[in-house]
């Protein structure tokens, strides 16, 4: 492992994105937001899934410590239990630095200040060196990304040989049955109400055959798809959602 490039890196990209904040705060992800389906805000009203989610990433990737990122990690909800379940420092990435700096409030609050770091970037371009990570995740955020097929291919140039990554989103595998049964009905209802173009849309976009189609477009030479998508929960190894887990060779 070399540390040393890696927070250097870490340091100048975040140091370099506090000109362009103005710029990422009113750019595209601004319009990105606004284009996501109302009902989300609602949905947290249900039983937190980030504690299952870790525990899923725990069980699927057991990372050996070193350098950690969450992508498109918004306020840290899965960096900052991540780090609470293991110790190990994680760092965000992701576009908003707005969002990551609410995430690296908590974690002060929380006494995880020197645990969580902060890169403004994006899946498609990440500002990290070749073979460096030992661990990626990613929740909820690739439905997002401008280019999911080529972040996958630089998600797999930064990971280190035997690294591993963990990109989907969903409830996490042992999320409370009536939580999830709630979080489908209320999806398959909305795919129904008034917004439904956005809803399915939604839907579309986590079906486990896109993130095959990704998968195999990136050009990964092996992985798994776990997962039915946002209106399913019938593959019990992840519950309700959709995840591919792959390792570099
Ligand atoms: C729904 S939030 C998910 C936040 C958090 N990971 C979670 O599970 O709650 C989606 C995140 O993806 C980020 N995002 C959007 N486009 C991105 C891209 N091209 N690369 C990386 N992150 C991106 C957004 O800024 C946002 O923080």
């Amino acid at each position: 492992m070399k540390p040393a490039p890696i927070f250097i890196a870490a340091f100048f990209c975040l140091i370099c994105s506090i000109a362009d904040r103005q710029a990422v705060a009113h750019g595209p992800e601004d319009q990105k937001k606004s284009s996501a389906p109302h009902g989300l805000r609602g949905e947290r009203k249900l039983p937190d899934r980030y504690p299952y989610v870790v525990k899923d990433i725990l069980k699927y990737c057991r990372p050996q410590k070193g350098f950690w990122v969450d992508l498109g990690a918004g306020r840290g909800q899965v960096a900052i239990p991540l780090i609470e379940a293991t110790g190990n420092p994680v760092t965000m990435l992701d576009p908003n630095a707005e969002s990551m700096s609410k995430g690296l409030e908590l974690a002060r609050e929380k006494g995880l200040e020197n645990r969580l770091t902060a890169v403004v970037g994006v899946a498609e371009k990440m500002p990290l060196p070749d073979n460096s990570v030992d661990l990626l995740v990613s929740r909820g955020s690739i439905f997002f990304w401008d280019d999911p097929v080529k972040g996958l291919r630089e998600v797999y140039r930064v990971l280190r040989p035997g690294g591993k990554a963990y990109i989907g989103g969903g409830a996490g595998s042992g999320y409370p049955s009536q939580a999830t049964e709630k979080l489908i009905q209320s999806r398959k209802e909305r795919a129904r109400g008034e917004e439904s173009a956005k809803w399915k849309r939604f839907i579309e976009l986590r079906r486990p055959e896109l993130m095959r189609k990704w998968a195999d477009e990136a050009g990964l030479p092996n992985y798994t798809v776990m997962g039915k998508g946002a209106i399913s929960a019938e593959d019990k190894r992840v519950g309700q959602g959709v995840w591919v887990l792959f390792e570099k060779k």
